[in-house]
C-alpha cells in the first residue's frame, strides 16, 4: 500500500482505540486493545449486464466493532464499505489490486483480489483467454481459463520461451518448487530455481501455479530421517509452508499443498513421514497452515488416477470434503497422466462432476497421453495412426474442459513441451510420444485436436 494510505490507516486504528477507550467523562482511559483481530474477507462475481463491472461482498465475520474500507486498486482514495454490494467499473484493461481493510482495536488485516481486465472485460476467475475467439494458439482458443505447461529453470529461453509465450498463460514447475529443492537441508533454503521460475512467470503476466509443498517423492532426506520431536517436526512445516508462502506471496497463484496422499490399491492415506510425526489429520494441518499465511492464494488437492480409479476418486473426494468443510480447498488437480484408449470420457467426466459438485476449481493438471502403452520396445516414430488416435483423446479432454461452468474452471495443463523432454520416457523407458509437439517443438495432430476441443 502506498504510504499515505498506511498513515490514514494508522490514523483510522488510532481513532478507534482512543474511541474505544475513551470514558462517560470524556477521560481517556487507554484499557488497551481488548478485540482480537477481525480477518477481512470478501468475495466478488463479475456483472451479468456489464462485463466491466464486478460486485464486491464483503464477507467479513468478527465479534465487536470494526471498520471495513475498500481500496478498489485503481489509485482512488480508500471508500468505506456500505451495507450491500459494492459496484465497480474498470474500463482500462490491465490489473489492480482490489482489498478490503478491516480494522479494530486489535490492529487491521487485509484480503486482496487480483482482478485482470482485457478487450473483454473483467477476466473470469483472472484467466484473460480471448474468450475463446483466437484459435492461433491455445491460450488464445481457451474460454475463460488458463492453458499450462511445465517449467525447469533450464527451459525458459529461445524456443521453450517463444512456445510458452505463444500458447499458455500458466505455469507449473516440474520439479523445481518441491521440498527436496527448495529446502535441501534444514534451515538452509535455496530458492535459485523457483525464484527464477516465478519471475519468469511475472515478467511474463503468465499465472504461475505451484507444485508441490508436500510430497512424500520429494522429501528431502533430513526430513525423513528428522530427530526431532513429532511438535518439532510439525512446527518445522509449518516454517517451510510459511516461509515459501510469504515468499511468493502475490507471484504463485495457486499450491498443490499435498500431493498424491492416497496409497495406491488400499486408498487409505499414505504412511509418509508428515502422516507418521503429524498424525492422520496431517492434511488439514498443512492446508491450515497454509491458509493462516496468505488467506488469498488457491489452494488444491492433486493427485493421480482418479479417472480410473473409482475407489481412489472417492478418497480423494472424501479428503476434499473434509478440506471444504473447514474452508481449506479451492480446488482439485486430476493429473491425468493417460493413454490414447483410456480411461473412458465417462471416468474422465465423474472427476469433473464431483469436482463441480463440490463448488471446486478443476484443474487438469498434469496431462500426458502415451501412443505405446503396451510398451513395444520396436516403436521407433509415432505413427500416423496413432497420432490420430492421441488426437481425438486431446479433443475429448479439451472438450470434456471446456464444457465445465465457468465458475469451476481454472488450468488445463500438459505435463511438458515436446515429447522427447517427457518424464514418461525414463519412467516407462520405452519410446513414446505423449505431448502436444514433437522434437523440433512442431504442433502434432494432438495440439489441433485441443484446439478443436476448445472451441
Ligand atoms: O536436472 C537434474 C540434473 O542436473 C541432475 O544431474 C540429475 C541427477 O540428480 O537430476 C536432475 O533433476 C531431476 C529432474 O527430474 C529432471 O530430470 C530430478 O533429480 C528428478 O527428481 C526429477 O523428477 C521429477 C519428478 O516429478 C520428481 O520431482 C520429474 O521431472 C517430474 O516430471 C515428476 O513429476 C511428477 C509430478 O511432480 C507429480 N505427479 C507425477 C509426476 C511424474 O512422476
Amino acid at each position: 500500500m502506498k504510504n499515505f494510505k498506511i498513515t490514514k490507516l494508522l490514523a483510522i486504528f488510532i481513532a478507534i482505540v482512543i474511541a474505544s477507550c475513551s470514558s462517560d467523562d470524556g477521560e481517556v482511559v487507554f484499557t488497551g486493545p481488548s478485540q482480537t483481530l477481525v480477518q477481512a474477507s470478501f468475495t466478488y462475481s463479475i456483472s451479468s449486464t456489464n462485463p466491466n463491472v464486478i460486485l464486491l461482498n464483503n464477507t467479513t465475520q468478527g465479534q465487536g466493532e470494526f471498520t471495513s474500507e475498500w481500496d478498489f486498486g485503481d489509485g482512488e482514495a480508500y471508500t468505506m464499505d456500505e451495507p450491500g454490494l459494492e459496484e465497480v467499473s474498470y474500463s482500462q484493461p490491465g490489473q489492480y489490486e482490489v482489498r478490503l481493510i478491516v480494522t479494530n482495536t486489535a490492529g487491521f488485516t487485509v484480503a486482496s483480489q487480483t482482478i485482470r481486465v482485457d478487450e473483454n472485460g473483467i477476466c473470469p476467475n483472472s484467466v484473460c483467454g480471448g474468450g475463446g475467439t483466437d484459435p492461433s494458439s491455445l491460450k488464445g482458443a481457451a474460454n475463460g481459463f488458463s492453458v499450462g505447461t511445465i517449467v525447469r529453470d533450464n527451459r525458459l529461453t529461445g524456443m521453450h520461451d517463444e512456445v510458452i509465450r505463444r500458447d499458455f498463460n500458466n505455469i507449473t514447475s516440474e520439479y523445481q518448487m518441491k521440498m527436496n529443492i527448495m529446502y535441501p537441508s534444514e534451515g538452509t533454503y535455496d530458492f535459485g530455481p523457483s525464484d527464477a521460475i516465478v519471475d519468469y512467470g511475472v515478467a511474463n503476466g503468465i499465472d504461475v501455479h505451484g507444485h508441490a509443498l508436500i510430497w512424500h517423492n520429494a522429501t528431502p532426506n533430513w526430513v525423513e530421517n528428522f530427530s526431532g520431536t513429532d511438535a518439532e517436526f510439525e512446527d518445522m512445516v509449518r516454517d517451510y509452508i510459511r516461509t515459501v508462502l510469504e515468499r511468493y506471496r502475490g507471484k504463485v497463484r495457486s499450491w498443490d499443498v499435498v500431493n498424491e496422499a492416497i496409497e495406491d490399491g488400499s486408498n487409505e492415506l499414505r504412511n509418509s513421514v508428515f502422516r507418521q510425526r503429524m498424525g492422520d489429520d496431517f492434511i488439514e494441518k498443512c492446508y491450515q497452515m497454509a491458509r493462516d499465511v496468505d488467506p488469498d492464494v488457491l489452494l488444491f488437492y492433486n493427485d493421480y488416477n482418479m479417472a480410473s480409479d473409482s475407489g481412489k476418486r472417492a478418497a480423494m473426494f472424501e479428503i476434499a470434503d473434509r478440506l471444504k468443510a473447514l474452508d481449506l480447498i479451492d480446488g482439485i488437480g486430476a493429473q491425468l497422466h493417460i493413454s490414447y484408449n483410456g480411461p473412458a470420457r465417462s471416468e474422465i467426466q465423474a472427476v469433473v462432476n464431483g469436482t463441480v459438485s463440490r463448488d471446486l476449481l478443476m484443474h487438469f493438471a498434469e496431462i500426458d497421453i502415451r501412443t505405446n502403452p503396451e510398451g513395444n520396445t520396436s516403436v521407433t516414430s509415432l505413427s500416423s495412426e496413432r497420432a490420430l488416435l492421441q488426437k481425438d483423446k486431446y479433443k475429448e479432454l479439451a472438450e470434456i474442459y471446456t464444457d465445465i461452468p465457468q465458475a469451476n474452471k481454472f488450468a488445463f495443463t500438459v505435463w511438458g513441451l515436446k515429447d522427447n523432454e517427457s518424464w514418461l520416457l525414463d519412467f516407462w523407458g520405452v519410446p513414446d510420444f505423449p505431448l502436444l509437439f514433437d522434437a523440433n517443438f512442431d504442433p502434432k495432430p494432438a495440439y489441433e485436436g485441443v484446439l478443436e476441443g476448445f472451441q
